[in-house]
C-alpha cells in the first residue's frame, strides 16, 4: 500500500488523504482541500522546490552524490571537467564524447578584446574580485545577445559551454587588473585547473609550470565544489531561470547569494577569522565569544549536513598533500586546534556543528598563492557548473515563474494621514 497522510481541518471536522511520494507530500493536493492558507516556511527549511536528478545529498549519514556517484570515488578518480560533464548530461563521456568535450571547452576560453579593454580594466582598483566576477559575468551576457533564446537546447549547451570555459578567464582577468598585471591569455594545450594558475600567476617566464600534486588538489577543490543542490545560490539561479532570464543573468544573480559570508564568502571570512584570533592561545577566548553568541565560527555548521560534510574530510587530504609541496600554512596550528575545541564542546555538539567545506579550503587557497579576497571567486568557478546543470533541468522540466506567497502581518487599511496632521 503506497504512504499518505491524512490531514483533519478542525474547522470543519473534514479530512482529506495526501500521499507520500519521493519522500514528499504535493502541495497541489493542500491547495485544493485548504485554499489560502499558506506554509509559513522563511528559510525553506522543510519546503522542497523542485523534482531534482542532479545531486543527491543525506545529511544525516554525510552522504554526497552527483548523479548517483559518491563524491569520495569522483575526488578521487575522476576530474573537474569529467564531473561537469556528469553534472550536465546526467552520465559519465565515454572517450570520444570526453575529448570533444574538452575541446569545446578549450577553445571558448578567450573573450572579446572589449570586454577586457572596455570592461574589466574600468574597475576601481580596490574592487572585490566577487563583484566584479558577478559584474563580468552578467557583461558577459552582452556579448552573446543569441543567448536570450532559452527554449533551444543547443544554444543553451553553447552558453553553457561558453561560461565553463571562459570562468577562469574572468575571474583571472579581474585579479590581474586589481594588482595591475598585464593580462595573461588562456593557453589551449593547459588542463583547466593549469590554464587558470597560468593566467593568475604567470609573469615572464615563457611556460607557466606547476607541481602536479597542486594541480591535483585545485581540480579535486573543484570537484568538491561543483554542486550541492538546492542551496542559496543553486536557488537563485533557478528563481531567476524561472523568469526566462538568459543563462548570464542567471548564473550572475547565483554568484551574488554565494558572495555572502554564510554562503560560499564563509571560506573568505575563515581566514580573517583566524587572522583576528592571531595564537594559539587565544582559541579558548574566542570559542568562548561563539558562545556567548557574539559571533559565529566561520567554516562550521550546515542547513543540512548533521554529521559531517564529506566535503570537508577530503579536503584535509587535499590539504596535506598542499602542503607537503608548499609547506605548511602557518595557520593550521589555529584551525585545528579550533576545530578540536568546537567537536569536544558541548555548545557545538548539542547543535550537531561541524567543519564544513570552507573550513580548510581557504588555507589551501592561501598556500596556492591566492589572496582570501578570491577565495568565493575560486569557489564560483566550479559552482557555475551546478547552477547551469539546474538551469537546464528546470528549463526542461517547463516549472512554473517562482513565486512564493506570504502571510501579511502589517497595519490593517488605514486612511493617509496630510503631513502637518502627523
Ligand atoms: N557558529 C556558532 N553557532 C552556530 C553556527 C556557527 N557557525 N552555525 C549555527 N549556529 C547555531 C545557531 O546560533 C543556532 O543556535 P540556537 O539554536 O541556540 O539559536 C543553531 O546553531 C542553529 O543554527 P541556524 O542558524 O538555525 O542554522 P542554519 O541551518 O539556518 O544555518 C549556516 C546554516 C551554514 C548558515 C550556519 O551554520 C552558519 O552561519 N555557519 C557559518 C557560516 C558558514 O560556515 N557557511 C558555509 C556553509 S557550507 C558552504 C556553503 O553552503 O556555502
Amino acid at each position: 500500500m503506497s504512504e499518505s497522510i491524512t490531514i483533519t481541518d478542525n474547522r470543519t471536522g473534514e479530512s482529506f488523504e495526501i500521499p507520500i511520494q519521493d519522500g514528499g507530500v504535493d502541495s497541489g493536493q493542500w491547495k485544493q482541500n485548504l485554499p489560502g492558507l499558506w506554509f509559513n516556511d522563511p528559510g525553506f527549511t522543510t519546503t522542497s522546490s523542485c523534482l531534482s536528478s542532479i545531486t543527491d545529498i543525506k545529511g544525516d549519514e554525510g552522504i554526497l552524490r552527483y548523479r548517483g556517484y559518491p563524491i569520495e570515488q569522483l575526488a578521487k578518480d575522476s576530474t573537474y571537467l569529467e564531473v561537469a560533464y556528469l553534472l550536465l548530461k546526467g552520465e559519465l563521456p565515454d572517450a570520444s564524447q570526453y575529448e570533444q568535450w574538452q575541446h569545446d571547452i578549450t577553445t571558448h576560453t578567450y573573450t572579446h578584446e572589449n570586454f577586457r579593454r572596455r570592461f574589466v580594466d574600468s574597475f576601481q582598483f580596490n574592487a572585490h574580485p566577487m563583484g566584479m566576477l558577478m559584474a563580468s559575468i552578467a557583461a558577459l551576457g552582452t556579448f552573446y545577445p543569441e543567448a536570450k533564446d532559452i527554449e533551444d537546447p543547443a544554444n543553451r549547451m553553447l552558453q553553457t559551454t561558453r561560461l565553463i570555459a571562459k570562468l577562469p578567464t574572468l575571474a583571472a582577468a579581474g585579479y590581474r587588473s586589481s594588482i595591475g598585471m598585464p593580462y595573461v591569455y588562456p593557453e589551449n594545450d593547459l588542463d583547466y585547473a593549469t590554464n587558470f594558475l597560468s593566467m593568475m600567476f604567470k609573469v615572464a617566464e615563457p611556460k607557466y609550470e606547476c607541481d602536479p600534486a597542486i594541480t591535483k588538489a585545485l581540480d579535486v577543490l573543484f570537484i568538491l565544489h561543483a554542486d550541492h543542490e538546492q542551496n542559496c545560490s543553486t536557488t537563485t539561479a533557478r528563481t531567476v531561470g524561472s523568469a526566462h532570464a538568459d543563462p548570464y543573468s542567471a548564473v550572475s544573480a547565483a554568484a551574488g547569494a554565494l558572495y555572502g559570508p554564510r554562503h560560499g564568502g564563509a571560506n573568505e571570512a575563515v581566514l580573517n577569522m583566524l587572522d583576528e584570533i592571531g595564537s594559539y592561545d587565544q582559541v579558548d577566548d574566542f570559542i568562548a565569544g561563539v558562545k556567548r553568541g557574539d559571533r559565529r565560527l566561520m567554516g562550521f555548521g550546515h542547513r543540512v549536513y548533521k554529521n559531517f560534510d564529506p566535503r570537508a574530510t577530503i579536503i584535509k587530504e587535499a590539504a596535506d598533500a598542499v602542503f607537503k609541496v608548499t609547506g605548511a600554512n602557518p595557520k593550521l596550528d589555529i584551525a585545528l586546534k579550533l576545530e578540536e575545541a568546537a567537536l569536544n564542546d558541548e555548545y557545538f555538539k548539542s547543535r550537531k556543528l561541524y567543519p564544513n567545506v570552507d573550513f580548510y579550503s581557504g588555507l589551501i587557497y592561501q598556500a596556492l598563492g591566492f589572496p582570501p579576497e578570491m577565495f568565493t571567486v575560486l569557489f564560483t568557478i566550479p559552482r557555475v557548473t551546478g547552477w547551469l546543470a539546474h538551469y537546464n533541468e528546470m528549463m526542461e522540466q517547463d516549472s512554473r515563474i517562482t513565486r512564493p506567497r506570504q502571510l501579511y502581518v502589517g497595519s490593517d487599511v488605514r486612511d493617509y494621514v496630510p503631513m502637518a496632521s502627523r
